[in-house]
Order: structure tokens, then sequence, then C-alpha cells
């Protein structure tokens, strides 16, 4: 285990909302009966077709399946991007979409990793690492301290003042599954996080996803094409067909 993971859980700072008690789905994410319709010219074509499934923290969760079966329409969904047609998502047993404060609760709890990085290239790395961190309140000098702590994991400290545009894409990469995971989300979706990169830095990025997954008992859903990605997940679920099944 990396020394600054070691050392943040040292200090106690695992997840705050790892909740005990008896309410249904109080470490989970469940989708309930989720449909999706999407409108092509004058017909409906139904993408999602009614998939209930929980995603527990602390568990490693891959979706496989063809491309254009839905992936990204349900991480999309799940992860509170983009609204079903019908059914829901509850978070620690709470209504997703029916929370007014939604955008709040996805930066705290939600983090996202999108197969191209989407860093803000005007901004510095370390500006760009620690910016959930200031949106969601966090002091900047604590937010600095946090970010250069992670970049040292990275071994990338001496580009904290560089800019998205000077790192090669597996740096990119590793830099923005740290910003997504700088809060340390209960959920950690990835769509497609390798699919830009080749075999050595695709390996570098499925291990840090695996360790903050490990370390902070972070959920870890991934969508991948790439075998050595999803055989490392401890289940995997197919998209077919609009509803997903459990292979392993
Ligand atoms: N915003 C949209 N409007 C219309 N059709 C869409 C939209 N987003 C996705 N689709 C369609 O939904 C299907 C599933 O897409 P997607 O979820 O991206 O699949 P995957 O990630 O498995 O490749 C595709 O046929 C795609 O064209
Ligand atoms: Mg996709």
């Amino acid at each position: 285990m990396s020394r600054v993971i070691k050392s943040c859980i040292q200090k106690g700072e695992t997840f705050a909302c790892q909740r005990k008690g008896p309410m249904e789905g109080a470490q989970s994410l469940i989708a309930k009966n989720i449909t999706k319709k999407f409108h092509q010219g004058s017909k409906d074509f139904e993408v999602l077709r009614g998939i209930t499934q929980e995603f527990k923290q602390g568990h490693s969760y891959a979706i496989v399946g063809v491309s254009g079966s839905g992936k990204s329409t349900f991480m999309h969904i799940i992860g509170g991007l983009d609204k079903p047609s019908s059914g829901d998502v509850a978070l620690f047993g709470h209504s997703l979409y029916k929370n007014p404060q939604r955008s709040d609760v996805l930066n705290r709890y939600i983090g996202f990793v999108f197969q191209f990085h989407y860093l803000v290239k005007e901004l510095s790395i370390l500006e760009n690492v620690i910016l959930p961190g200031l949106i969601a309140g966090m002091p900047r000098h604590e937010a600095v301290s946090r970010a250069m702590e992670l970049l040292d994991f990275l071994g990338m400290i001496a580009k904290a003042p560089s800019y998205p545009t000077e790192l090669s894409g597996g740096e990119q990469q590793r830099v923005s599954i740290v910003r997504a995971m700088f809060n340390k989300p209960a959920f950690l979706i990835a769509d497609e996080p390798t699919g830009n990169l080749d075999e050595g830095n695709a390996g570098q990025a499925v291990n840090l996803l695996l360790e903050g997954c490990r370390a902070w008992n972070m959920a870890l859903i991934v969508c991948s094409h790439d075998r050595y990605v999803y055989e490392q997940m401890e289940t995997v679920l197919r998209m077919q067909q609009g509803v997903l099944a459990q292979e392993k």
C-alpha cells in the first residue's frame, strides 16, 4: 500500500459515510428498475430496459458489453449525470434524483473518470487536482497539502506547476484519477479509463483505482473492453439487450 494512502488511514481519514445501522442500502448505490429511452426521429429507442443492481462500498465491479450496448448511458445515470426515463438511483438509501442538493452530493460522494481525461487545460496540474476539494469547501492550504501528497505518490511532484498539455497521456490520466479520488468518494465510476493508454500506463491506472478502492472502502465501477482491467474486478457484469447479467 502506498505511503500516502497508509498515512491517510492512520490519520483516521476513512470515508466518513461508512454508516452503520439497519437502513437498506446504507453503504450502497442501488439502481432501481432503470430504463432509458432516446428519441430517434419519430421513434423511441429503449437502451436500458429495467436494470436493478446494487453496488456496495469496498467492492469492485466491471461492466462489459459490446459498443453501443448502453454501458456509458448506465454509468452516467448511476453517477447522477443523466436522468433515467423511469426508475431511480438510491444512494445510501436516499433517492439521488429527488435530492435538490444533487450536485453537492455528487461532488462529495461520487468520483468520475472518463476515457479522455478532461483536465482543465488553463489550470496547472496542482490546480486541477485541488478543484474538487475547493468545490467541497476545503480550505485551500489543506487542499494543496493533500494534492502535493497525492502527486508525490504518483512520482509527479515536479509536475505540479505544469499544464496538462505538457504531460504524457498516461500522466494526464493518472492525474485525472487522483482528482476523481480527491474527496475520497464512496463510489468511483470509471468509463473506459484505459481506452487511450498503452499497456504499461493502463496497468498503472488500474492499480491506482484498485488501491483507492481498498484504502478508502470505495466501490469501484469500471466499464472496460480491456481484459486485463475487467479480470481484476471482483464482479463482472455484462450489458446485453438493455439488461445487466452477472458473469463473475
Ligand atoms: N444522447 C443520446 N441521444 C440519442 N442516442 C444516444 C444518446 N446517448 C447514447 N445514445 C445511443 O444509445 C446507445 C448506447 O450508447 P452508449 O451508452 O454510449 O453505449 P456504450 O457505452 O455501451 O458503447 C447507442 O446506440 C447510442 O447511439
Ligand atoms: Mg461507452
